[in-house]
């Protein structure tokens, strides 16, 4: 029987390629004010400026690449089913290899009906600008497919099975301060969990006593754990 290792990823295991993490750069994300690009409320004040800022950041995808951490958790499917639990919106697990994903907040390639969030989701390419004007299926805008502040996040109930039923948890960049991702860890029964970042959580004294910390960024981190999990 192989085992189980479920990931609980953020910002942190994209930082090293090039994709800025938000709590690290003083409170503004890419120069805004998190609320006025990342909340429900923002998109109904001022949804050019959302369909700009996610431009933006879809276009950045197309310039950046997975990391040696990505890349790893890819090939511990090699010897164990692994699944990914995301708050990243990028895509940067998928190209580096791991099959099983689940973006809790989202994914900044696809688009969606902004009368019902859930419906109308398709790709649309990177190079494409999403403009005022475009129109989901429904009728209505369409608007960036991610979770934004004050809205459900789907995938939760998904997730926290996943890491429920993890004989290994690892989590890996995350400063877990946003709900309800953050209370993942609380869910864990692992008989080994770890932490790779290079500023430890506070959170991590309640996951339990059976925690490694790998105090090391993410790439150097998962070579670390790599090696350990790999053995045969
Ligand atoms: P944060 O920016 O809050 O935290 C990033 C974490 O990554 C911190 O703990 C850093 O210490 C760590 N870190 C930085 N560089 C690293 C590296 N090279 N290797 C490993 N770790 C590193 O990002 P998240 O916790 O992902 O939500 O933020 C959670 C959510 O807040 C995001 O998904 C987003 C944001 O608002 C939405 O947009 C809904």
């Amino acid at each position: 029987m192989r085992k189980k290792i479920v990931f609980l990823t953020g910002a942190g295991v994209s930082a090293e390629s090039g994709v800025p993490t938000f709590r690290d750069s003083g409170g503004l994300w890419e120069g805004y004010n998190v609320e006025d690009v990342a909340s429900i409320e923002g998109w109904y004040r001022n949804p050019k400026l959302m369909l700009d800022f996610y431009t933006d950041r879809r276009r950045a995808m197309m310039s950046v690449e997975p990391n040696a951490a990505h890349r790893a958790i890819a090939k511990l499917e090699e010897k164990y089913d692994v699944v990914v639990v995301t708050q990243n919106v990028d895509d940067l697990h998928e190209r580096g290899g791991s099959t099983n994903v689940i973006h809790l907040h989202g994914e900044l390639a696809k688009v969606c009906s902004s009368r019902d969030k859930e419906t109308c989701i398709k790709v649309l390419p990177y190079e494409i600008p999403l403009k005022m004007g475009d129109k989901a299926d429904d009728g209505s805008q369409l608007r960036p497919y991610i979770v934004w502040f004050g809205e459900a996040v789907p995938n939760i109930q998904r997730a926290l099975e996943e890491v429920a039923s993890a004989d290994i948890f690892v989590v890996v960049g995350t400063s877990m301060q946003v709900q309800p991702a953050a209370s993942l860890i609380f869910a864990s029964r692992a008989e080994q969990n770890y932490i790779i970042d290079p500023n430890t959580p506070r959170e991590v004294g309640r996951l339990g006593v059976n925690i490694r910390v790998i105090q090391k960024k993410a790439t150097e981190g998962m070579a670390e754990l790599l090696e350990i999990l790999m053995q045969p």
